[in-house]
């Protein structure tokens, strides 16, 4: 296929993988997969109460909103609640659902300064009682939330201070939560491993991951969209880390002052089908592909051998399983793209819904962009954008007083 390049000193597959290599002294979350997970276990073990809150925004929240929405089949009984805005009537409604003597309330916050978090931490703790009994914090070694939770006796695990808000989902923001809920969070950890071992011993998903960095940097000023289309609502959660992870790790400036633009959207099949495919059909040709598909649903739900008065027409669909009909819409989605030939896409395709393949996944994506911001020079890890609105909020606020 002959897209129209637009190199500018792009590096080599060697001098990217050399630098990855190197800012593995410097990066933490490269290395996570091969911690210990004893203390998360052990605790998890400990928690009675039934309802589970995640009280934490963006990096501290979305990664185990992901896993939990791909995996909530798997779960124990326990409810997994998420109170990550401020808007009042979704605060409340959200609140109203748990029962306030059975909740456990994890506070995740790296910076532990987070206006978001710290405003719905104290509208909790003014309609109940927060003690060691019924909350933990999760955030950095040093930080207010951390001085808070000790001043309550209250239990706390660390965020490294070298690993980034949505790089975190592999330590205990994701982890700890992940194992209350029964999920084995040693099988997430050995599919992000499997991930690491492939590509540091430059196997097969080196190959792979390299080259479809190459093609994105290579053609980003004529494909800047990146588009991941996932045909399984479990991956709801997914795509919105996806886009969390993309947008603030690679949209900014790089080191020869050029706007970095890379992005992210995401898209749900089968339903946005019916919606956005439209645009990507006949629309401008800048928008890149990956489509995730689930091999096996391991779900044997069929549409019944029934004829419907006045719909009698559509009977060949009678006895199909819903597993295969929505890889079959993936799959008619994929070719329809393909026959136009001037869009490019990808296929992923999960083997399960199941820890291991959740880890693999989110694992790959975040070493795509860690790989995709060392071609563009960029540094991946921070973000300044985000940075100065929450820095205007807070002397906004403090005016107030
Ligand atoms: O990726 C990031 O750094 C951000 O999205 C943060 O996770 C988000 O702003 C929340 O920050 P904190 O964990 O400090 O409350």
């Amino acid at each position: 296929m002959d897209y129209s390049k637009n190199f500018y000193q792009i590096k080599s597959n060697e001098e990217i993988f050399y630098k990855v290599s190197l800012e593995k002294n410097t990066v933490g979350y490269y290395d996570l997969p091969f911690q210990d997970t004893s203390e998360f276990k052990e605790y998890a073990k400990t928690v009675t109460q039934q309802d589970i809150v995640v009280v934490g925004i963006g990096g501290s929240s979305l990664g185990t909103y992901a896993i939990h929405k791909f995996l909530q089949h798997k779960e124990n009984m326990k409810k997994l609640h998420f109170l990550e805005s401020t808007d009042p009537l979704d605060l409340e409604r959200r609140i109203s659902k748990l029962d306030l003597n059975d909740t456990l309330f994890i506070i995740i916050s790296k910076s532990g300064t987070t206006i978001e978090t710290v405003s719905i931490l104290k509208y909790l703790s003014s309609i109940t009682m927060l003690d060691k009994s019924n909350t933990i914090c999760i955030t950095e070694s040093d930080s207010k939330l951390n001085t808070y939770a000790k001043t309550n006796d209250m239990k706390t695990f660390e965020i490294p201070k070298n690993v980034g808000g949505r790089f975190s989902v592999f330590t205990a923001v994701g982890l700890v939560t992940m194992a209350i809920m029964g999920l084995d969070i040693d099988r997430i950890l050995f599919g992000c491993q499997t991930i690491y071992n492939d590509y540091f011993n430059r196997g097969d998903y080196y190959t792979s991951i390299m080259e479809k960095a190459r093609f994105i940097v290579e053609n980003k000023n004529r494909f800047n969209i990146n588009v991941v289309f996932s045909y399984s609502s479990l991956l709801e959660g997914f795509n919105k880390w996806y886009v969390q992870l993309w947008g603030e790790s690679l949209g900014k400036i790089n080191i020869n002052q050029t706007k970095q633009a890379l992005t992210p959207i995401a898209l749900t099949g089968p339903v946005d089908q019916h919606s956005f495919l439209q645009l990507i059909m006949e629309g401008k040709r800048d928008k890149t592909i990956t489509f995730i598909k689930v091999a096996d649903f391991e779900n044997e739900l069929t549409i019944p051998d029934v004829s419907l008065p006045g719909l009698e027409e559509l009977d060949y669909i009678n006895n199909i399983k819903f597993k295969n009909l929505i890889n079959e819409q993936a799959d008619a989605t994929i070719e329809a793209i393909q026959n136009l030939k001037d869009i490019p896409c990808d296929i992923i395709t999960i083997e399960a819904q199941d820890e291991y393949n959740i880890g693999k996944l989110m694992y790959s994506y975040e070493l795509l962009t860690s790989i995709v911001g060392s071609f563009v020079q960029i540094n991946t890890y921070d973000q300044p954008g985000v940075e100065a609105g929450k820095i205007i909020l807070k002397d906004k606020l403090k005016k107030k007083i």
